[in-house]
């Protein structure tokens, strides 16, 4: 092998294997670290890269994320803002429940606006990744409402929102939890209302299925449970009272749900 060639396998190896150290420590490894040290909190299952404003700063950019996602973003948050685009929103609110970094809160904030939102809340748990989603919508200040506030427990009221989007955020809560956020997510919907959530699925493909499991298994062993004891489908069609529909991408490793919620007869 030529000197060279040695050389730029070596150098791809170091980035490579930094990279997932670095993502290891800022993720699993600091839960890890936070259970062994008794930590707990409401917040304590959020990994430092949504809670500490450096690290936000640092990985939020978008050919970052979009290769996280297997440069599956832009078609899933299409998805969504078609979706929203096509809803009457006039006079009404959307809400948005937890951030995500990337263009998905502009985008779903515009696509919700252009559809006659009045208003567009923004709930996280995180004050910082409020401060940090705020940034990105300096052109619509006046018609976001940014709320500190647990998925799991929210204070808005039964039926107060027409359209409510969960980007990613159940395959990184604990098991027990991720029911309970979306039965507030469904709680809060007015009748009609939809719940647009995207999330990882079991992918088709056995290869893909064990490199992600691999990378689950790794680095966020609560998103495995999608696959199959959690799966969003099956909860929320347990919860009643909802049409759903799933469409999944990428030879099944995302999914996006739409949960209408039905009228009252
Ligand atoms: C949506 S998830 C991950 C999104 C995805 N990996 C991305 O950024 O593309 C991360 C967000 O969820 C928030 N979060 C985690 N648990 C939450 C909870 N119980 N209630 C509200 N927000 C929560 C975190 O603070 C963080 O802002």
């Amino acid at each position: 092998m030529p000197t060279w060639l040695t050389y730029l396998t070596f150098s791809v190896f170091i980035v490579l294997t930094a990279t997932a150290l670095f993502f290891f420590v800022v993720t699993r490894g600091a839960l890890l670290m936070r259970a062994a040290t008794g930590s707990v909190d409401d917040a304590s299952h959020v990994y430092p890269i949504y809670s500490n404003m450096r690290l936000i700063r640092m990985i939020d950019f978008q050919p970052i994320i979009a290769a996280i996602l297997l440069f599956q973003y832009d078609r899933l948050v299409t998805t969504i803002c078609n979706g929203l685009q096509h809803m009457d929103l006039r006079g009404k609110k959307v809400l948005i429940t937890s951030c995500a970094f990337g263009n998905v809160i502009p985008r779903v904030v515009t696509a919700s606006i252009k559809s006659g939102a009045s208003k567009v809340l923004i709930a996280d748990i995180i004050k910082n990744e409020l401060d940090h989603a705020q940034s990105k919508l300096r052109p619509f200040a006046g018609k976001l409402e940014l709320l500190e506030e647990n998925a799991v427990a929210m204070k808005q009221a039964d039926g107060s929102v027409d359209a409510n989007v969960i980007f990613f955020l159940l395959h990184e809560l604990p098991h027990h939890l991720k029911g309970q956020a979306l039965s507030e997510a469904c709680r809060v919907l007015a009748p009609g209302g939809k719940l647009y959530l995207a999330e990882f699925h079991r992918p088709d493909l056995w290869v893909l299925r064990a490199l992600s499991w691999t990378y689950f298994k790794v680095f966020e062993p609560l998103g495995l449970a999608l696959w199959d004891t959690h799966d969003p489908l099956k909860q929320l069609e347990a919860l009643g009272g909802f049409t759903c529909e799933r469409r999944t991408v990428f030879f099944g490793n995302f999914q996006t749900i739409v949960a209408t919620k039905n009228p009252v007869a």
